[in-house]
This record gives C-alpha cells, structure tokens and sequence, in this order.
C-alpha cells in the first residue's frame, strides 16, 4: 500500500474510534487505550519516517505538522490523566478530536496531494510498506509494556491507576522516541516528573493544570 493511503486508512480508524468515545459506551477505557496506541503509533511513523523524507519539498508544512503533533499529544496526555467519570472528559475527548481532525483536513487536502506529486509510485509503496512494518512492530511493544505495567497492579485502584497511566504515557514515549531518543524525551521525563510531583501534592485528584 502506498505510503499516502496507509496513513490515511489509519486517519479513518481513528475518527471511528473518536466516534465510539463519543457515543457512551461502557468500554470506553479500552476504547481510549486503543486510540491512544493508535495515535501514538499513527504519529510516530509520520515523524520517525514520513517528514523526514518529504521535508525537504514540503517544509513549511511539515513544521507545521510536527508542532500540531505536539499539541495533540499534550491532548492526548490530559485526557488519559481524566477519569471517564469526571466532568471535564468529554471536553477533553472533543478537543483532541477537533486538534486531530484539523490536523488530518491538512494532510490529505494539502500535503498528500502534494508528496504524490514529488514521490515515484515505486518510492510511495516502498515509503508505505516500511511505515506498515514500523507500525505493527510499535503497537507489539506498546501492548507488551503495557501488558507489564498492568502485571506489576498498576490498572487498579485509584493512586495505581494514575501510576498506570504514567506507565502508559512513559510507554508510548519511549517506544516513540526509541529510534530519536533526543532532547525531546528527556523534556517528556521532566515532565512525567512534574506530573507524578503533583499528583502527589493534590493526593488522589487529577491535575488540572500541569501541562
Ligand atoms: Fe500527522
Ligand atoms: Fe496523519
């Protein structure tokens, strides 16, 4: 599949998954888990592999790709800290929702179009399948580390449950980070810091502001 339709098909999992989290239903922690690993993983291969090789045609918009991916998963991060009881999820599902598919609109009106264009049908498909594999091979170690976070009783009670979502995020940012591990995973270490130091100053509650 070329590199271009991969991404999309993943831009349509994720709107159906969004749709789900909308619609009240009972499972909606592992709705959350599953759109979660799938952005995660969705935006990693976008930036480990997609930019990286058409960010030389097309750099403004990719810069400004990166920077919407950074604020998408500052969403992410806040909703996965919220109870889907509290009051404030669905605000919080809606505003990922609303970064996310202003960000896709973007992609697929403006810069697919454009890297089609530029790349060869042989170099799309090359570019598709590498992405594929680098995608399976990311969601694997998310559910592996994930699966060890829950063994060590991190999915239950309240306190374990925001250790385990720490251990979600830490997660998702190393198995993202693996190949770049940069200045940008150390920023996200100060602030899983930052985040676990005032949980524990507020007790049990969600943070508020910490992002
Ligand atoms: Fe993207
Ligand atoms: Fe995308």
């Amino acid at each position: 599949m070329k590199a271009t339709s991969l991404l999309e098909s993943q831009h349509r999992k994720v709107e159906a998954l969004f749709k789900k989290l909308q619609g009240g239903r009972s499972d909606t922690t592992a709705v959350l888990e599953e759109l979660a690993n799938s952005l995660a993983a969705h935006m990693a291969i976008e930036q480990e592999l997609f930019y990286p090789r058409i960010k030389e045609a097309e750099s403004d918009l990719v810069n400004e790709s990166y920077e919407e991916h950074a604020m998408a998963e500052l969403a992410l991060k806040r909703l996965l800290m919220t109870d889907p009881e509290e009051e404030s999820f669905q605000a919080r599902v809606t505003t990922l929702r609303e970064l996310i598919e202003h960000h896709v609109e973007e992609e697929e009106q403006e810069l697919f179009p454009k890297v089609e264009k530029a790349l060869e049908e042989q170099e799309l498909a090359q570019l598709g399948k590498a992405m594929k594999a680098r995608f399976d091979e990311m969601r694997a170690r998310l559910r592996d580390r994930l699966e060890e976070a829950r063994e060590q009783g991190l999915g239950d009670g309240s306190r374990a449950k925001q250790l385990f979502i720490e251990k979600q995020i830490e997660a998702r940012v190393a198995v993202r980070y693996a190949i770049a591990a940069t200045r940008l995973a150390e920023l996200f270490a100060i602030q899983a810091i930052a985040i676990r130091n005032l949980v524990e100053a507020r007790g049990e509650r969600t943070p508020e502001t910490v992002l």
